[in-house]
């Protein structure tokens, strides 16, 4: 159901090595050898790499879906002065008081709609992003082309590269940095949880170890999810609920990345927002969400699955619109305090909040079925069956006054007039041949 299989790797994936590597080492004790030898072992060397070279495994191996860890040893093309000016630029705010910020998961949906939002409003921002092909890499390689044209550079890179992040914030001074890079969707954590443990924590933990290190150290505003919520009934979803009892491995890294925020704010006061999503919709969305893969499988004329719980019990959602779900980080990211660390050390309290950013109105999946089927013009093939014990809830809603309090967060969007412009991006987004789902 998830479409994933068939996805085609990145284009451009593999990059050459950097260079710049062979050179850092080695001083002045080789000039002992005399030229001759100097020319032997040079040859020597040479033939090494070559070897090297020829026994590396095919770029399909090295960027297989399946095998996270290989993700991690992908090696990136950064660095130089050209690339510099680029950061620079694309970083540096249009006005005095504006912020600048680090975007990571920028070529994903949310990441895309947040920088546009902000860089429209002046700010400066830099994106990051790995561009994995957990589902189509080209809607990601569309979004940065947009992003391209409204003046935001995407580095491309993952945030595990230590040494990336540190070279980022040797060019630029962020006062903050939006995380939004991270392993979603509930299911896919079966197949391979391991991506989850790449993206959503260790590079989470790497992220935070740069940003406690830098001086001044960025207030950090990042992506929980409602998932944490897990198998709390109690409803609204309040952030006082409790949240140990998560239903998928993806809910209990987001959990974790929660604590692991509170660490970080604890020993080296950092500053630190997380928010908790709840389904976000809208256009340039995620192909591997309901909304979407429903829309592309009623135009095909192919059967949905509708998940029911048990005793025909409603499976619902608390849909939320991009544009409000922008409004919200927005919100946080201008309400977000100075960390209070320096040299690596913490100086006194800083700030740690955690909100939810829901729509307070959930709808049962049926009837977003039903809105789709009058904006398509097209009646769907339902096919009711029970909901799978794994990963998915039967029910989110948020209570989200804390957020309305705290962030001026008030949602404008309901589902029927935020799905009527996800449905026109998509008809338009894929009228084009080209572009053609599968
Ligand atoms: N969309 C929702 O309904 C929803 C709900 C709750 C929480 N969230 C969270 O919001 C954030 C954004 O979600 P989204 O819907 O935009 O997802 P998305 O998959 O479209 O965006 C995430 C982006 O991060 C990038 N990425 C992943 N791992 C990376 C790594 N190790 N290094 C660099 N880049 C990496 C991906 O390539 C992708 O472009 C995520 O943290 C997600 O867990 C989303
Ligand atoms: C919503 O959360 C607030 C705390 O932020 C709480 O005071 C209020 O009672 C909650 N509302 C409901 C309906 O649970």
């Amino acid at each position: 159901m998830l479409h994933i299989d068939s996805a085609p790797s990145t284009p451009g994936k593999v990059k050459m090595e950097k260079s710049s590597y062979f050179f850092t080492r080695g001083g002045g004790a080789r000039w002992h050898y005399s030229l001759a030898k100097l020319t032997v072992w040079s040859f020597a060397f040479l033939a090494l790499i070559l070897i090297f070279f020829l026994r590396s495994p095919a770029p399909s191996t090295i960027t297989s879906a399946a095998d996270p860890s290989r993700r991690s040893l992908r090696n990136y093309n950064w660095g130089g002065s050209a690339w510099e000016k680029r950061v620079r630029a694309s970083a540096r705010a249009r006005s005095s008081n504006g912020l600048t910020v680090l975007v990571t998961g920028a070529a994903g949906f949310v990441g895309t709609h947040v920088s546009s939002a902000l860089k429209r409003r002046g700010d400066g921002v830099l994106g990051i992003d790995n561009f994995n092909d957990y589902y189509d890499p080209s809607l990601k390689r569309a979004r940065q082309a947009l992003l391209e044209r409204t003046g935001v550079f995407i580095v491309e890179g993952d945030i595990n590269d230590e040494a990336l992040l540190r070279k980022l914030f040797e060019v630029v001074p962020f006062t903050h940095v939006m995380h939004l890079a991270a392993q979603a969707g509930v299911r896919y954590a079966m197949e391979n949880p391991g991506s989850y443990v790449h993206s959503n924590i260790a590079g989470f933990v790497n992220l935070l170890e740069v940003c406690k290190s830098v001086n001044p150290q960025p207030a950090i505003v990042w992506a929980s999810s409602s998932s944490v919520y897990g198998l709390n009934t109690k409803v609204p979803f309040s952030e006082k609920d409790r949240t140990d009892q998560p239903a998928s491995l993806y809910a209990a890294t987001k959990k974790a990345g929660e604590e692991i925020a509170h660490t970080y704010n604890h020993i080296y006061g950092l500053s630190l927002t997380g928010l908790r999503f709840f389904t976000v919709y809208g256009p340039w969305g995620r192909p591997d969400m309901a909304y979407f893969f429903f829309t592309k499988d009623i135009l095909k004329g192919k059967q949905i699955a509708i998940f029911e719980a048990a005793n025909h019990g409603t499976v619902a959602r608390d849909f939320t619109y991009i544009d409000d779900i922008v409004k919200g980080c927005l919100g946080a990211l201008d309400t977000a305090e100075k960390s209070t660390g320096s040299g690596g050390k913490k100086r006194g309290p800083a700030q740690l909040r955690v909100f939810n950013l829901g729509n307070t109105s959930p709808v049962p999946v049926s009837e977003l079925v039903s809105i789709l089927e009058r904006l398509l013009k097209v009646k769907a093939k339902r096919n009711i069956m029970k909901l799978p014990r794994n990963g998915d809830v039967q029910y989110t809603h948020a209570n989200i006054s804390y957020a309305q309090r705290e962030l001026g967060y008030k949602p404008t969007t309901d589902l029927q007039s935020g799905l009527k412009k996800f449905v026109r991006w998509y008809l338009n987004y894929y009228s084009d041949g080209k572009k053609a789902v599968e």
